[in-house]
C-alpha cells in the first residue's frame, strides 16, 4: 500500500549541532527555522529532531526531566510552535524523539518515587531490595558508568533502581497502567499540537524480562567494571512487548495520520517482522543495527545478504528504514567509505546506495556534505557518556591512556555530533560564540558555501538523487532483485515497477573492478539510459572505478 512515509526522505537533526542564534554556543529551534530552507532545497520531505524536551543533558537530552516544554537551551514552546508552523508551510513534516524507556532522574516523578514506598509515583520505576547484600543482579549498565552495575541504591527508602543507561537515567516500570495512561497522554498532547509522528528510542526495552534475572553470560570487559554484565538482549523484545506496542498504536498512533519509527537493538528482519507487519498494528518500521553496526564493519557481501533478509520485510506487508550513520554512529564516508582521496566517490556512491534500495531513507546532518570523522588529541575533547565512560573503565583497568583513546576515536558517537559545517568562517559558521563541542579543523575545505560551488558537490549530488526519487516511483515501490550475490567488491542489483527496470551498480570500495559477465549483458540493450552516475563521463562500460556508482534504466 502507498504511503507518504514510504516515500519519505528523512533528514535528522541533531538540534543542538545544527545552527546557533544566540551566541550561546548551543544550537537552537530558530537555528533550525533559519536553515528550513536550505533543508527545503535539498528535497528532505520530514525532519526528525533529536530530543529537545528539558532536560539535565547527561545524555544529550535523552534524560528527560520534562516531556511537555522544550529546553531552553533550545528555546521556548512558542520557539517550536513556530518552526513546526514553518516546517508545515513548506510542505515538510516534522516528527519528535520519543524517549519511553527512561526518564531523567530530575523528572518529578522520579523525584515523588525516590521519597517513600508507598509513594503513589513508586511503581513508575523499577525498585528492588539487595539481594544477598548485593545489587538485585548481575546487569551492568550500557555506559559503563560508575563501578558498572545497573542498579543504583538509594539511600532514603534502602533499594535499588534500575538503570540500563546512567545511573541519571532510570528505567521506568511500564506494567504500571497509570504510567502508561500518563505517556499516551502526552504523545496525544504533541500529536495535537500537530506533530506528525515519533522516532521511537529504545522501543523494544520497554518491558523487562519477568523476575530480572541475572544474565547467563560472563563479565564483560573491559575489567574495570567489576565482573557486572553488560547484556543488552535481558530487555530487548521480550514478551509482552509486542501487546504493549499494539496498544500504543490502539491508544494513539492510529488516531493520527503519523509515521513511528522504532529504534531497536538486537533485532534481525525475522523479529521486526512482528514489530512492523501492517496488520499486527505496532509501528511502521524500525532502525536495526545490522549495518550501522558499530563497532563493526560489514563487507559488500554481508551487505547484500542483510538487505536480502530485509527486502523480505516488505514481501511480508511490512516496512524497512534505509540509513548509513546517525547521532550514536562514526560518520558514513569515514566509515564505509575513503574521507581522503575519494571522499567525494564514495560519500556520493552510499548516497545512491540508500536511496535506491527499498525502504525509507534517513540523511544525518552533514552527510549530506559529506562530512567525516575527526580526531581529537585528547579526551578532554571527547564528550558523550560511552566514549568517555569506556575510556576511563579502561585507564582504570591499567590500559595506557593513549591506546584507550586510540581504540574509541573510529566508533566515537562525537564524531557525528560535532558542529554542523556552514561555512569557511570561524567555527564553521555555527556559532558567532564558543561552539559546545570542539567543531571539526577540516570546516574550511567541508562546509556547504564549497558544496554549492564545487566541481565535484556531494550536496548537489544528493539533492539530485532525491529529486529522482520523487519523480520515479519505482525507487520506492519496485521490487528489489540484486545480481551476483557472492561478488566481493560491486554490489548490483535490480529494481522493477510496473513496464520500468533499473540496474544499480556500487563498487563498495576503493578499488577498479571488471564489471562482471551478467551485468554487462543486462546493460547491454539499445533502450538503455545511464541517469545519474559520480563520475564524469563512463569510459569503458565494463570497468568500475573507486566507489563508482552507476543507475541505468534498462526498460
Ligand atoms: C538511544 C539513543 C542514544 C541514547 C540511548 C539512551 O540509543 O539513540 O543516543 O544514548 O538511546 O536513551
Ligand atoms: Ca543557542
Amino acid at each position: 500500500m502507498k504511503q507518504w512515509w514510504k516515500e519519505a526522505v528523512v533528514y535528522q537533526i541533531y538540534t543542538k549541532s545544527y545552527y546557533d542564534t544566540n551566541g550561546d554556543g548551543i544550537g537552537d529551534l530558530q537555528g533550525i527555522i533559519r536553515k528550513l530552507d536550505y533543508i527545503q532545497s535539498l528535497g528532505a520531505t520530514v525532519i526528525w529532531l533529536n530530543p529537545i524536551y528539558k532536560s539535565p543533558d547527561v545524555d544529550n537530552g535523552y534524560d528527560i526531566s520534562d516531556y511537555q516544554n522544550i529546553d531552553e537551551r533550545y528555546g521556548t514552546l512558542s520557539d517550536f510552535k513556530e518552526l513546526l508552523s514553518e516546517v508545515h508551510k513548506r510542505g515538510m513534516r516534522l516528527i519528535m524523539d520519543m524517549v519511553l524507556n527512561h526518564t531523567s532522574d530530575e523528572h518529578a516523578w522520579f523525584q515523588e518515587s525516590r521519597k517513600s514506598k508507598d509513594n503513589p509515583y513508586r511503581d513508575f520505576y523499577i525498585w528492588r531490595p539487595e539481594k544477598n547484600g548485593k545489587e538485585p543482579n548481575n546487569w551492568g549498565n550500557y555506559f559503563y558508568e560508575g563501578r558498572g552495575s545497573a542498579w543504583e541504591y538509594d539511600e532514603t527508602t534502602r533499594e535499588y533502581y534500575l538503570h540500563n543507561y546512567s545511573r541519571k537515567m532510570p528505567d521506568l516500570n511500564w506494567d504500571n497502567i497509570e504510567l502508561k495512561k500518563a505517556m499516551c497522554r502526552m504523545m496525544r498532547w504533541w500529536l495535537d499540537l500537530g506533530v506528525d509522528g515519533f522516532r521511537m528510542d529504545a522501543i523494544n526495552r520497554l518491558v523487562k524480562p519477568r523476575g530480572l534475572p541475572d544474565s547467563p553470560n560472563p563479565p564483560t570487559p573491559p575489567v574495570g567494571i567489576h565482573g557486572y554484565v553488560v547484556d543488552r538482549t535481558m530487555c530487548a523484545n521480550r514478551p509482552g512487548i509486542h501487546e504493549l506496542l499494539h496498544e500504543l498504536n490502539e491508544e494513539v498512533f492510529s488516531r493520527y495520520d503519523i509515521m513511528v519509527v522504532g529504534e531497536t537493538g538486537n533485532v534481525n528482519a525475522a523479529i521486526a517482522m512482528d514489530y512492523v507487519q501492517e496488520e499486527r498494528e505496532e509501528i511502521d518500521m524500525v532502525f536495526h543495527f545490522e549495518i550501522a553496526k558499530n563497532p563493526v564493519l560489514v563487507n559488500a557481501v554481508q551487505f547484500k545478504e542483510i538487505q536480502r533478509r530485509w527486502y523480505h520485510v516488505i514481501e511480508q506487508h511490512g516496512w524497512i528504514t534505509q540509513y548509513l550513520s546517525n547521532h550514536d554512529t562514526p560518520r558514513q564516508v569515514s566509515w564505509f567509505g575513503d574521507d581522503k582521496e575519494y571522499r567525494y566517490e564514495s560519500a556520493t556512491m552510499l548516497a545512491a546506495l540508500m536511496h535506491t534500495h527499498p525502504g525509507t531513507v534517513y540523511i544525518y546532518q552533514g552527510e549530506e556534505i559529506g562530512m567525516t570523522n575527526v580526531d581529537f588529541p585528547s579526551i578532554e575533547y571527547y564528550n558523550e557518556k560511552y566514549t568517555v565512560g569506556k575510556y576511563q573503565t579502561m585507564v582504570e583497568s591499567g590500559v595506557d591512556p593513549e591506546t584507550a583513546l586510540n581504540s574509541l576515536k573510529r566508533t566515537s558517537r562525537d564524531n557525528d555530533r560535532t558542529p554542523m559545517q556552514w561555512n569557511s568562517r570561524e567555527h564553521a559558521g555555527f556559532t558567532s560564540g564558543t561552539p559546545w563541542m570542539h567543531v571539526n579543523p577540516n570546516y574550511p575545505e567541508i562546509n556547504t558555501e564549497s558544496e554549492e560551488h564545487a566541481e565535484k558537490s556531494v550536496l548537489r549530488f544528493y539533492r539530485t538523487l532525491i529529486a529522482m526519487r520523487k519523480e520515479h516511483p519505482i525507487m520506492v515501490y519496485g521490487t528489489y532483485r540484486q545480481i551476483l550475490e557472492e561478488e566481493e567488491h560491486l554490489i548490483i542489483y535490480e529494481r522493477a515497477y510496473q513496464d520500468e527496470k533499473w540496474l544499480i551498480i556500487c563498487n563498495f570500495y576503493g578499488r577498479q573492478e571488471k564489471l562482471p559477465e551478467v551485468a554487462a549483458a543486462a546493460i547491454d540493450t539499445p533502450e538503455k539510459k545511464l541517469l545519474l552516475s559520480n563520475y564524469h563521463n563512463v569510459e569503458e562500460e565494463t570497468l568500475i572505478r573507486p566507489y563508482e556508482t552507476r543507475i541505468y534504466r534498462i526498460r
